[in-house]
């Protein structure tokens, strides 16, 4: 090491000098520089074990095979294989027995409430309260009725989607639209509507907009308005509102009607997926 340069403080440079500026000779720690050679070792080895190298259909495999698909699939299995007995239970039970029998009842609120969360809460909301036009699941205020078999009923078919024979099917007629009734008794029996559940925007054609209903409405939502759930006839006197219960709401109900259409979900979830999310939605408060 004879021919390192020293200044006049005595620090080792490298000898190079601008201006009277001297470059210090400061080398990085071997332990740094060891750690780097490591790295790179382990870089290469790694790219040749992993995938890892982009190409133009994909990345390269690596030698071990490994692929974070292949290791979600394999988790998959293990717990469709750990799940498939009381999988298999919870398709051949009777509907009504689930709830009473707590291991199928606990397993079924779970795998459900995942359900839930995977394929519908897109249209009824995460915690299943609904929005404008996808009834709240929460309530004790069914369209199509609230027990468990209903329920699965429901959610096995569809409603009103013309891929399934099964889905159930309704469909309120467009009274303005279609000419069925003269403005004058949509807006009487919007009003007679309104006054079920609350005030009427306009008291004094209430009474004609009672005799417009009996004559029109009945048939589907009952004489006292209460609905059916053989039809999907919602209840007009709870005050609750599938699309809304100001005058607007309910006039351009009247008036266009509506066709509120769910999926089926058979073949798209197997049978235990479906009695479990049955369940679930029975548990949330408003089964009968
Ligand atoms: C694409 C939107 C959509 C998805 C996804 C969807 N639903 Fe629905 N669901 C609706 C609509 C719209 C209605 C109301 C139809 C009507 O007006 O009768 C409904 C009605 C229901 C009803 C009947 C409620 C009653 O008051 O009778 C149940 C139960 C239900 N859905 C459960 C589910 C479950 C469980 C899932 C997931 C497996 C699901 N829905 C997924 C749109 C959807
Ligand atoms: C053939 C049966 C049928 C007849 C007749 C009928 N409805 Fe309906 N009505 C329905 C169905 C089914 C729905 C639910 C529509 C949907 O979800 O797409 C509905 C929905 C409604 C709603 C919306 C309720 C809400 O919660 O938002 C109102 C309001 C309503 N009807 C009023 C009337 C009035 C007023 C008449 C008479 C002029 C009438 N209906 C006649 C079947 C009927």
């Amino acid at each position: 090491m004879s021919d390192k340069k020293h200044d006049d403080l005595d620090y080792e440079t490298t000898g190079h000098e601008w201006d009277g500026i001297k470059e210090y000779n400061k080398p990085l720690p071997k332990w740094w520089l060891w750690t780097f050679y490591i790295c790179i070792v382990w870089g290469i080895g790694y790219s040749i074990a992993y995938p890892a190298w982009p190409g133009l259909t994909g990345a390269t495999p690596g030698v071990l095979g490994f692929s974070t698909r292949g290791q979600v699939a394999e988790d998959i299995a293990k717990f469709e294989e750990a799940n498939s007995a009381i999988n298999e239970k919870l398709a051949a039970a009777e509907l009504t027995e689930i709830a009473g029998d707590p291991e199928l009842n606990g397993y079924a609120l779970n795998a459900g409430g995942a359900v839930f969360r995977t394929w519908c809460a897109q249209c009824h909301g995460s915690g299943a309260a609904g929005a404008v036009g996808y009834p709240n699941l929460l309530d004790d205020d069914w369209l199509w009725g609230g027990t468990i078999e209903d329920i699965h009923t429901t959610i096995s078919h569809g409603i009103r989607n013309e891929t399934d024979a099964d889905a159930r099917y309704s469909e309120m007629p467009a009274f303005g639209r279609d000419e069925l009734l003269e403005e004058g008794d949509v807006d009487a029996v919007v009003n007679y509507v309104m006054s079920l559940s609350g005030a009427p925007k306009d008291a004094s054609v209430v009474e004609t907009g009672a005799v417009v209903f009996e004559e029109n409405c009945a048939a589907c939502h009952a004489e006292d308005g209460s609905g059916d759930i053989f039809q999907g006839a919602p209840n007009l006197t709870d005050a609750i509102w599938l699309y809304g219960g100001d005058y607007d709401a309910v006039r351009e109900t009247v008036w266009n009607a509506r066709y509120g259409v769910m999926p089926n979900w058979t073949g798209r979830l197997s049978e235990a997926e479906i009695r479990a999310v049955a369940t679930y939605v029975h548990g949330l408060g408003g089964g009968e």
